[in-house]
């Protein structure tokens, strides 16, 4: 990959969004940032949308109020990115499986325990459900400013079929790992109708105007060396070939968190135009071996930013100095935690852009 030169923003002739620069891989001066759970219970004006839609799925599938979601932390904070509000389970939910959202509980999903199941799973997304999501997107374009670049996002095959298999969050993804060890075959079969149904869905969300994506692999950290290539790495260059092959300009993040070491294999196997770090990471190893390769997001630590004062500042600028030699975006290693002090979202913007 060729780096542009380093750039300020007025000086841009292309008039190219920040975080679009650094995603051709150009270090900008002011490193651009949004966070991950942007949108999100951190907020006071998203507790009180999230009490006016009623259920989490009632959000994210009305148009008007997932678009209100979106653009809330945008407004509030200006952010350089605005990420689509909506959820990595609407996938499973287009395929037909049923998920819910209880309250203080997480997802609910119909559990697939055996092959049987896993081979009834259908690799097609009913439209209507999707077109909600096309249609958040829709709203929130024509609502951007000008120098905010609109992500979409889907789950990467391997972290979907977790919550499908377990029908719930879990800490060490056990069922899912189980049931692929044990039905090899089937689990394929679930992970390449994923992969379809993901690759329509981005390319929708594109087609509606997201100018970049992200693939969510939360649980990438839990698969191992055969395991990993086989669960994330593959199935993730698939997804990412055919979406190029429908949008050949699309920008693509990567988000393999827990990935430690195997981030080498994943940024050269894939093909991800950037890829977003999680906290564990070490920053010197990024620095040396993944940005010469790709573009870098990330890695404040989400705890820090809930602890907020020196702390903050000093994880802000240890950020800057080991990534912010090359092209980065800012953002936190992991989704913003529901007990976050805006104001600490605030100092920390405030170190960012001086
Ligand atoms: O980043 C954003 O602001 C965009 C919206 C977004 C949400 N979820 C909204 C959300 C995105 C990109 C996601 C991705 C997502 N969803 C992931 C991958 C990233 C990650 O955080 O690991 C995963 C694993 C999910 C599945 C999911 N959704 C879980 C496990 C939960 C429950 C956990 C919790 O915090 O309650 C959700 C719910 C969810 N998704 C909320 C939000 C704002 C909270 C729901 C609420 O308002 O009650």
């Amino acid at each position: 990959m060729k780096f542009l030169k380093d750039m300020d923003v007025a000086a841009d002739p292309t008039g190219r969004k920040p975080v679009l620069r650094v995603l051709d891989g150009a270090r900008e001066t002011v490193p651009p940032v949004w966070l991950m759970r942007q949108a999100g219970r951190y907020l006071p004006e998203y507790r009180a949308l999230r009490q006016k839609a009623g259920g989490f799925l009632d959000l994210c599938l009305t148009p008007a109020l997932a678009a209100e979601a979106t653009l809330q932390p945008v407004r509030r904070f200006d952010f350089d990115a605005a990420i689509l509000f909506s959820d990595i389970l609407i996938v499973p939910l287009a395929m037909g499986r049923s998920v819910c959202f209880a309250e203080g509980e997480g997802p609910r999903l119909e559990p697939l325990t055996d092959a049987a199941a896993l081979a009834a799973v259908r690799p097609e997304a009913d439209l209507r459900v999707l077109e909600r999501v096309y249609e958040t997107v829709h709203r929130v374009k024509a609502a951007l400013g000008p120098r905010t670049t609109f992500i979409g996002f889907c789950g990467a095959p391997w972290t979907v079929a977790t919550y499908m298999v377990a029908g719930r969050g879990s800490a060490d993804q056990a069922a899912a790992k189980a049931l692929a060890a044990r039905e090899p075959q089937a689990f394929q079969h679930l992970i390449d109708g994923l992969v379809d149904v993901s690759v329509e869905y981005l390319a929708g969300q594109l087609a509606a105007g997201v100018e970049a994506v992200q693939i969510f692999d939360t649980w990438a950290g839990s698969l191992a060396g055969a395991d990993f290539d086989r669960w994330c790495v593959g199935p993730t260059r698939r997804l990412i070939a055919a979406l190029r092959a429908r949008c050949p300009d699309a920008k693509v993040i990567g988000f393999p968190r827990g990935a430690g070491k195997n981030l080498l294999g994943y940024v050269r196997e894939t093909d991800v135009d950037a890829v977003s770090l999680d906290s564990e990471v070490d920053r010197d190893f990024a620095r040396h071996e993944i940005q010469p390769l790709v573009p870098l997001q990330g890695n404040v630590d989400p705890r820090v930013l809930v602890a907020g004062g020196e702390a903050l500042d000093r994880e802000v600028d240890d950020v800057l100095a080991r990534l912010g030699q090359g092209p980065l975006v800012v953002n936190l290693g992991h989704g913003i935690l529901p007990e976050t002090p805006i104001a600490h979202v605030e100092r920390m913007l405030k170190r960012i852009r001086g």
